[in-house]
């Protein structure tokens, strides 16, 4: 069974192999309308289960449509309307429930051990929407947006800035599974997973940290970067915004970075404070494309979980 939980836990030609998937289906999309099925896939009168404990606009609109466009059909579920969400079922009864209803499941959830619990209870794969703890799905769509204007990412040199948090996880992974540099500038205290960190030395990835957000961002070719307070994030708000006051993306910022670098942001933005809106609307970001290339990732991985 294929679950795509994590970058770090597909083999590298795979993960290429979805990519480029995504990249033909993008091709080969009709412009007659939002849901014609054009081209065959493995997820043809499939059903796509979607449980979501945490609010997305971007993870639902993609997923739904993908599939829809993949010739299946989706049902979204609120965890807080399942029996599981109030507690009132354990996680292996919802488990065996859910893999006699559905095909596949995509789970957005706060601690990334109930996903690697759900994975292990299902007998159908298992996609991870976003955890606490990464967002693998958001990052292939990131590397297939900066190559569809950049060419490939192999040997180009990425800066994250702002908080260290599951979508820098992710980066981290797809760096190394990508073959890109890239420069972690977080403030003291806000630095990704350590385990991800040794994994991704393990694998012997060009990963480096820094402090001061403008030497990291040098030479760089493009700038990522996400909120500064994700959800559930409930900690000390105003000391966390202020630590990181001196990690917006503003244009002075972005002129550090080569000339023609672009800029990706995860989406949603809190304008004015990781990003200017003179960056944010500016001639080198790609946000918009970013959001919609969600889509064609989703498709290719729904098809990949689903193939034999
Ligand atoms: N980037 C992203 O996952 O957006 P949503 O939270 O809107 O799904
Ligand atoms: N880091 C953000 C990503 C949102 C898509 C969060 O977890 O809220």
């Amino acid at each position: 069974m294929k679950h795509f939980l994590d970058l770090s836990l597909i083999p590298k030609s795979e993960l290429h192999n979805i990519l480029s998937e995504a990249k033909r289906r993008k091709g080969k999309q009709s412009q007659a309308g939002k849901v014609v099925v054009s081209e065959p896939s493995n997820a043809k009168d499939k059903l796509l289960l979607m449980i979501f404990e945490k609010p997305s606009t971007r993870t639902r609109l993609s997923f739904d449509l993908a599939m829809r466009q993949l010739g299946g059909e989706t049902i979204v579920m609120n965890s807080q309307d399942m029996h599981l969400g109030k507690g009132e079922e354990t996680i292996g009864d919802t488990a065996k429930v859910i893999s006699g209803f559905s095909d596949i499941v995509m789970f957005r959830t706060f601690k990334h051990q109930t996903l690697l619990d759900l994975s292990e209870l299902l007998t159908i794969p298992l996609i991870n929407g976003l955890t606490d703890s990464s967002h693998p799905c958001q990052l292939l769509s990131d590397v297939m947006t900066f190559e569809e204007k950049k060419g490939s990412i192999k040997g180009a040199k990425v800066a994250w800035v702002g908080d260290g948090n599951n979508v820098t996880n992710s980066a981290i992974e797809a760096a190394v599974q990508f073959d890109f540099a890239i420069n972690i500038c977080v403030p003291q205290n806000y630095l990704p997973s350590k385990k991800v960190l040794d994994w991704a030395q393990s694998q012997n990835g060009k990963v480096e940290i820094f402090h001061d957000v403008k030497d990291g961002v040098k030479g760089v070719d493009c700038i990522m970067s996400d909120k500064w307070i994700s959800m559930g994030d409930d900690g000390d708000v105003k000391k966390k915004k202020k630590d990181l006051k001196s990690f917006q993306v503003n244009d002075e910022l972005l002129s550090i970075a080569n000339q023609d670098a672009v800029y990706l942001h995860v989406l949603p933005a809190a304008r004015e404070e990781e990003v200017t809106s003179s960056v944010m609307d500016g001639p080198q970001s790609l946000v918009w494309l970013q959001a919609e290339n969600r889509l064609h990732g989703q498709k290719a991985i729904i098809d990949w979980c689903l193939s034999s």
